[in-house]
């Protein structure tokens, strides 16, 4: 049987407090709708129509050609929402699941058990519900005395008995989509809120005596709907275990799972160990048998099997295998690691090659550079890459070694195998295997100390005693 699915994301989310759009706020690290799309995919649905309104625009051009776009000019209520992507699917035989662009903890299982059990129980409509203790704000499911769905009435029209109901509607739902378009029809909004309600559907359906069903979430942390920013941080706490979760049973270890943030596209290889307070963002992917924090911070990043990372912070970098980088460091976009490459404490790098087994370890900052292999660049050498106006590129080749507290002024290039003396500002090119001293010669002035610190003990007597005298 095709499988359709309607998202209902034209709401104007007026609750949430906010000027993003509700649908695109989001949950560790994925906008809402993402993950409702992920789900009603993964669930098999061929035609995905996500119906927009509020903010249209900037949730089309987020979701792309993921979806089709029906427009609710006017958000009448979730019935006249389904009924917009009516000239898209009402000739379709089959069978349209239809979810808020709100929950986005619904599982793809989930999804796909209840569109097994509707068809099974060759259903008119089957109705995702969840037993709650708190069932606040959400719509109650109302049965007749055999057990079946009669209705579903929302909290602002409850009658006191309704209002004690537990179970309730989750917003997701099956449908004979061809027996849902001709109902959405029948649909007023004769109710507490004026509102047209996809929830009359299964009134109608009732009364027509066709089959409805429920299928009950056996966790209600699922239907969890994000109205308000209390309920997005109930959202992010959920999905944030689950996440974890998923990662552990995977073969990952994390120390502490509660202060360990891993957004939805991660990758983890197998017996890599978080340590806590890491977050782990976008699509960061890391290798197997990694070391992670504690306090790390990766976006966009790619990690090797067996590197250690410790106290660092990670923008679209590449990072090779048995690499380590901190604590204190900053690796910010276009820096490529080599494997064996260790970057020590209080180092920056940006845009910045480095090649196998080569060395930055101590308060440096190295940016626009290409560096060989099997170099050491010393404690406190910089790259010089910015006039005010312009970047330029620092070439290092293989073998070289870059002296303490050396400025490489750019564009310059230092040859393979060639020394750059500690204290020296480069501003020529240094040749393969040549040695490069640019700072001026000592000179030692012998028993001048003794002389000059004479010198100075007079004066500050002189002082002492003219102070003194204008007491
Ligand atoms: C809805 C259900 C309620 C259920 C709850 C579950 C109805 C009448 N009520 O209530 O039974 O318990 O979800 O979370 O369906 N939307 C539109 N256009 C509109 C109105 C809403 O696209 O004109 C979208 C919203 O963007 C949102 C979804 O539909 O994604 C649900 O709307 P919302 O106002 O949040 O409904 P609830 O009051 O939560
Ligand atoms: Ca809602």
């Amino acid at each position: 049987m095709k499988k359709m699915a309607v998202v209902l994301a034209a709401g104007l989310g007026k609750r949430m407090k906010s000027s993003l759009y509700k649908v695109l706020h989001p949950v560790c690290g994925k906008p809402m709708v993402s993950h409702v799309l992920d789900t009603v995919k993964k669930a098999g649905c061929e035609r995905i129509v996500v119906v927009v309104g509020h903010g249209a625009e900037a949730v089309k051009a987020h979701l792309g050609n993921a979806a089709e776009f029906a427009l609710q000019a006017e958000q009448l209520g979730t019935g006249h929402a389904v009924l917009q992507a009516k000239e898209l699917l009402a000739s379709e035989d089959g069978v349209t699941l239809v979810i808020c662009g709100d929950t986005p903890l619904i599982t793809p299982e989930t999804a796909k058990a209840m569109i097994e059990r509707h068809c099974r129980d060759r259903a008119a409509a089957t109705v995702l519900t969840a037993r709650m203790e708190n069932p606040r704000g959400y719509g109650r499911i109302v049965r007749g005395p055999d057990g079946s769905v009669l209705r579903i009435v929302e909290e602002k029209d409850c009658s006191p008995q309704e209002a004690e109901i537990r179970e309730v509607n989750t917003g997701t739902y099956c449908f004979d989509n061809r027996l849902l378009f001709e109902a959405l029809e029948q649909v007023t909004n004769h109710n507490a809120q004026g509102e047209y309600y996809l929830t009359d559907v299964i009134g109608i359906f009732a009364a027509k005596s066709e089959r409805i069903s429920a299928f009950m979430l056996e966790d209600p942390a699922e239907a969890v709907g994000v109205n308000d920013r209390v309920a997005l941080a109930e959202a992010e706490r959920l999905m944030r275990k689950r996440i974890n979760e998923r990662h552990m049973l995977n073969g990952v270890t994390l120390i502490d799972p509660d202060s360990t943030y891993i957004e939805a596209d991660v990758i983890i290889g197998q017996d890599t160990v978080i340590y806590p307070n890491t977050y782990l963002r976008g699509r960061t992917e890391i290798g197997p048998g990694c070391v992670i924090g504690p306090s790390a911070d990766l976006t966009d990043t790619v990690v090797g099997r067996g590197t250690v990372l410790r106290y660092a912070v990670t923008d679209q970098a590449e990072i090779g295998e048995e690499v380590t980088v901190g604590p204190y460091a900053y690796l910010r976009p276009g820096t490529r690691l080599s494997r064996h490459v260790k970057v020590g404490h209080f180092v920056e790098l940006k845009n910045a090659q480095i090649g196998e087994n080569s060395k930055v370890p101590h308060l440096s900052y190295i940016g626009d550079a290409v560096v060989g292999v099997d170099v050491n660049i010393g404690c406190g050498a910089i790259t010089a890459n910015y006039d005010g106006y312009n970047k330029s590129v620092t070439e290092i080749g293989d073998g070289a070694f870059i002296g303490t507290n050396v400025n490489l002024i750019a564009p310059v290039k230092v040859g393979s195998g060639a020394y750059v003396v500690a204290g020296s500002t480069i501003t020529q090119d240094v040749g393969e295997n040549d040695l490069a001293i640019a700072r001026t010669r000592q000179i030692n002035k012998p028993g001048y100390a003794v002389k000059i610190r004479a010198r100075a003990k007079a004066k500050s007597v002189r002082n002492n005693v003219s102070d003194s005298s204008e007491k």
